[in-house]
C-alpha cells in the first residue's frame, strides 16, 4: 500500500518532534511538502518552509492543499483532534501518510489523516480511523480497530480483535491482549499490559494493567 500523497501542495501542522518524524515519512513516500505552519515565527523544519501560523492555512483555498497533522501525542490526544478538526470544519483534507518501511495488509483500512510510521505492521482486517497514528514499530493484529484520533505510541503491541476507542492514547511499549475493548479517550500508560475492559476516560498502569487512582 503507498500514501495517498501526491498533491502539488502538501502542509504540515506544526514544527515539533512528530511533525519532523512525519516529514521524514513523507518524503521516504516519495512526496516532498510545500510548507509548515507554527505559531512560533522561530519554529524550524528542516528547510521546509513557514507558511505562518494556523491562520495562514485556513486563509489558503482547501482545494489547493492537503494537510498533514504534524502534532504527536505523549498522553492526552485532545490537541491533535483538535486541529485536526478545526482544519475538517473549514473543508480541508487530511492526507494519510504510510512510511513504505511499514507493512500494512491489503484488507486493512486506513482513515483519511491516519499516518503508520516506520517498522509498524497493521495486520489483516484491522482498521485505522481518522487521524489516528500507528506510530514506530508499533503493531495492531489482525482485525483489530484503532479509534478516530486514538495513538498507539512506538512499540505497542495490540493484538487480534482488540477495539481501541476514539482519542485513547496507547503508551509506548504496551501491550493489549486479544479480545479487549479501551474506551474512548484511555490512557494506557507506557509498558502497561492490559488484560481487562478498559473504561472511558480511565488511566490505567502497569502489569497486569489496573486503573491509576492518584
Ligand atoms: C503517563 C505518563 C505521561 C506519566 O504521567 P505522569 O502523571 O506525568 O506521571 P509521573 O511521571 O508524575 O509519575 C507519577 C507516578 O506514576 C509512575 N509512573 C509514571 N509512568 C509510569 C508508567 N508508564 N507505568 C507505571 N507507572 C508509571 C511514577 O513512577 C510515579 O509513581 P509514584 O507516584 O509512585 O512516584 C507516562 O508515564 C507515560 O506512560 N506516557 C506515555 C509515553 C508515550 O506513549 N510516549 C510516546 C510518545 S510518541
Amino acid at each position: 500500500m503507498t500514501s495517498t500523497l501526491g498533491a502539488p501542495h502538501i502542509i504540515v501542522l506544526g514544527g515539533g518532534g512528530h511533525a519532523r518524524v512525519i516529514l521524514d515519512a513523507i518524503r521516504a513516500a516519495g512526496s516532498e511538502v510545500h510548507g509548515f505552519a507554527d505559531r512560533d515565527a522561530n519554529a524550524t523544519l528542516g528547510d521546509i518552509p513557514l507558511l505562518g501560523d494556523d491562520d495562514a492555512v485556513l486563509a489558503m483555498d482547501p482545494n489547493d492543499v492537503l494537510l498533514v497533522n504534524g502534532l504527536g501525542s505523549i498522553r492526552s490526544t485532545a490537541a491533535r483532534r483538535a486541529l485536526h478538526e478545526r482544519f475538517a470544519t473549514a473543508g480541508f483534507r487530511h492526507a494519510a501518510v504510510v512510511h513504505p518501511a511499514s507493512v500494512i495488509a491489503d484488507d486493512a483500512s486506513i482513515g483519511a489523516g491516519a499516518q503508520i510510521m516506520a517498522g509498524a505492521i497493521v495486520q489483516t482486517g484491522a482498521r485505522i480511523g481518522l487521524n489516528a497514528i500507528v506510530n514506530t514499530r508499533a503493531s495492531v493484529d489482525h482485525d483489530s480497530i484503532v479509534g478516530d484520533h486514538a495513538h498507539v505510541a512506538p512499540g505497542a503491541v495490540i493484538c487480534g480483535g482488540v477495539d481501541i476507542g476514539r482519542g485513547a492514547h496507547i503508551g509506548a511499549g504496551a501491550v493489549v491482549v486479544q479480545g479487549i475493548s479501551i474506551g474512548a479517550n484511555v490512557l494506557v500508560m507506557a509498558g502497561a499490559v492490559v488484560v481487562d475492559d478498559v473504561e472511558s476516560g480511565t488511566c490505567v498502569r502497569g502489569v497486569p494493567a489496573r486503573e491509576r487512582t492518584v
